[in-house]
């Protein structure tokens, strides 16, 4: 059985201008040529053309992906972008069900699914997002929103797909907040999912990496990856300078 692989992603939300992409990779280049572990960067869709050419200068150390993708095939439906195209362009993986696409966009459980399905179908890697809100956490409900997250997150997909998946645990209050979980909080939910996955009979549930997010700093990552069950960081903020980006991988 293979250890999960630790993965350090940057979701950049609806940020980054083009001079700002390209002096990120300019930034980074030079520092990531020397790291040997997988780090990736989800832009904005217009600009992931942009972010693989200027990834060319990383020696191929920077793999670029997306933030979303439709549930379905290309049809009439407008403003999505397909699981297809983002294939076709080259994306390597796609975030789905972020918190932000759940609570801003009214993505539920079996959107999310669908997506996560599209997206498999298309050989894209899947990062499937869960996490609780405060009163959800502060209600003692943390467990089970998780819970039916990750089952209904993950429903009916084929034993084959799960070397193209990885779960983010990422509480809701602690994303953009500053206020990162400790730990112990994070490591309590990761070996949850791990627990949850076992008893639903996913064929990878111990390979599977399950990555943190929310508030993950240079300064406060070493403590999260230390945790057996933390196999990486999906993050925002201090993922849009490359200097800060390149401290949470060192
Ligand atoms: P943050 O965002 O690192 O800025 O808290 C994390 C995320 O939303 O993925």
């Amino acid at each position: 059985m293979s250890q999960p692989k630790t993965y350090i992603v940057g979701n950049w939300k609806m940020n980054q201008s083009i001079a700002e992409t390209e002096s990120f990779f300019k930034n980074l280049s030079p520092e990531i040529k020397h790291y040997s572990g997988e780090t990736w960067i989800a832009p904005q869709f217009i600009h992931i053309p942009l972010a693989l050419e200027l990834a060319k200068s990383t020696d191929g150390k920077v793999k670029i992906g997306g933030q979303n993708c439709a549930a379905t095939d290309f049809g009439a439906f407008t403003g999505e972008v397909a699981a297809q195209s983002l294939k076709e362009i080259g994306a390597h993986f796609v975030i789905l069900g972020h918190s932000e696409r759940r609570a801003i966009f009214g993505e539920n459980d079996q959107t999310i699914n669908h997506k996560m399905k599209k997206s498999l179908e298309k050989n894209l890697f899947a990062i499937l997002c869960v996490g609780e809100s405060l009163a959800e956490r502060e209600g003692n409900k943390t467990f089970d929103v998780v819970k039916k997250q990750v089952i209904e997150g993950l429903s009916g997909l084929a034993a084959s797909d799960y070397k193209n998946i990885a779960i983010a645990y990422e509480p809701v209050w602690a994303i953009g907040t500053g206020k990162v979980a400790t730990p112990e909080q994070a490591q309590e939910v990761h070996a949850f999912i791990r627990k949850t996955l076992t008893e639903t009979s996913c064929p990878a549930a111990q390979e599977l990496s399950i990555l943190y997010g929310g508030s993950v700093k240079p300064d406060n990552v070493e403590g999260l990856l230390k945790c057996p069950d933390i196999n990486g960081a999906l993050v925002g903020g201090a993922s849009l300078k490359a200097d800060s980006f390149y401290g949470l991988c060192r």
